[in-house]
């Protein structure tokens, strides 16, 4: 039996973390739920957008699966997501995007996995108004997180049959910052003699993923960089429906989430696509050892998508989340 924190989200996180739990339940994993609230809706409750019994719930039980959390655009609360990063110390964002069958897409065949950096850089929020009409915003970058995410990316590369690691960067302007990175990189590099190794300016690399996707295998990249250039990887594949992702911490905490957003403007309408977050669900199976059951949800989800009845309006299909999750039961 595991123990996993649920957070189903706001927007159509509730709609899509449902299903998902519907599929895990139907590959017969045994599987206790700890159900935790986070995000707008429980401020006025709790005073905050992350309570502290949500943090202490995930380490508690080392492993999460979350659904999106809506973060206001300029004012308003800081982001419960990045708050929950740091807090967990989730300095890994890790993001499998392979072409999947029966999705037509202007590429056949991308295998890629973005490793990004999730600690630091310009996501630290250390802005300032220096005097008015002049924005000072600090991009922070240390040999020890270089370090960590350089050491990552090789080990993931290793453990998961990966030969080759591309290091993204843009040193040639921010020559002390990215020069600290890439650094780092190359030191872990030397540790891995077994992986090929080979650096990228991060504008030539979007060229690059747009024009010959299939030439990337596991590529390491700051913050930014990464948030950017993952969502371009999502959209080679069909799209933020599809694309799953991990947070990895340093103390083997472990949270699963679909890389896309809450979608207001599909929430609550039994639209949304649950494949991300199944395929994310699917990541978190296979961080529990549970690779069989791992496997037999991912060819679900190919049976379906390959079917192409049962698919969702993001794909071009009519179905809804609920008759798009009934399929993959059926087919499981
Ligand atoms: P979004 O990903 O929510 O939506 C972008 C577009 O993709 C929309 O047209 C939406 O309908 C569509 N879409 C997204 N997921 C879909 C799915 N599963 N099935 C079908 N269509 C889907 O991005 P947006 O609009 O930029 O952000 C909305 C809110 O979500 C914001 O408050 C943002 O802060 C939050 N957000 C939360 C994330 C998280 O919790 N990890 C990640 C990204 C955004």
């Amino acid at each position: 039996m595991h123990t996993v924190t649920l957070i189903p989200g706001d927007g159509i996180g509730p709609e899509v973390s449902e299903a998902a739990v519907r599929v895990l339940e139907a590959t017969g994993v045994k599987i206790e739920w700890e159900r935790m609230e986070a995000g707008a809706d429980v401020i006025i409750k709790y005073g905050s957008p992350l309570p502290d019994e949500v943090v202490h719930s995930i380490i508690r039980n080392r492993v999460a699966l979350k659904g999106p959390l809506s973060t206001p655009i300029g004012g308003g609360f800081a982001s419960a997501n990045v708050a929950l990063r740091k807090r967990l110390n989730l300095y890994a964002n890790v993001r499998p995007v392979r072409t999947l069958p029966g999705v037509k897409t202007r590429y056949d065949n991308v295998n890629l996995v973005v490793v990004r950096e999730n600690s630091e850089d310009l996501y630290s929020g250390l802005e300032h108004i220096v005097v008015p009409g002049v924005v000072e915003s600090l991009k922070i970058i240390t040999e020890t997180a270089c370090l960590r995410i350089g050491r990552f990316a090789f080990l993931y590369a290793t453990q998961n049959g990966r030969k080759k690691v591309t290091a993204v960067h843009k040193a040639n302007i921010m020559k002390l910052a990215d020069g600290l990175f890439l650094e780092c990189v190359r030191r872990a590099s030397r540790e891995y003699p077994e992986i090929e190794y080979e650096e990228m300016i991060v504008d030539n690399t979007a060229m690059q993923m747009v024009m010959r996707p299939e030439r990337f295998e596991v590529m390491v990249m700051e913050n930014l960089y990464g948030d950017i250039l993952s969502d371009l990887a999502s959209g080679l594949i069909g799209g933020l429906g599809l694309t799953a992702s991990a947070n990895i911490g340093e103390n083997g905490v472990a949270l699963f989430e679909a890389v896309h957003g809450s979608a207001p403007d599909i929430a609550g309408r039994n639209l949304a696509n649950p494949i991300a977050l199944i395929l994310s669900a699917v990541l978190m199976l296979k961080h529990l050892n549970e690779g069989e059951a791992a496997h037999r949800v991912e060819h679900a989800v190919n049976r379906v998508l390959l079917e192409g009845q049962n698919i969702t309006g993001d794909l071009g299909g009519t179905a809804s989340t609920t008759q798009i999750t009934d399929a993959i039961i059926a087919a499981l």
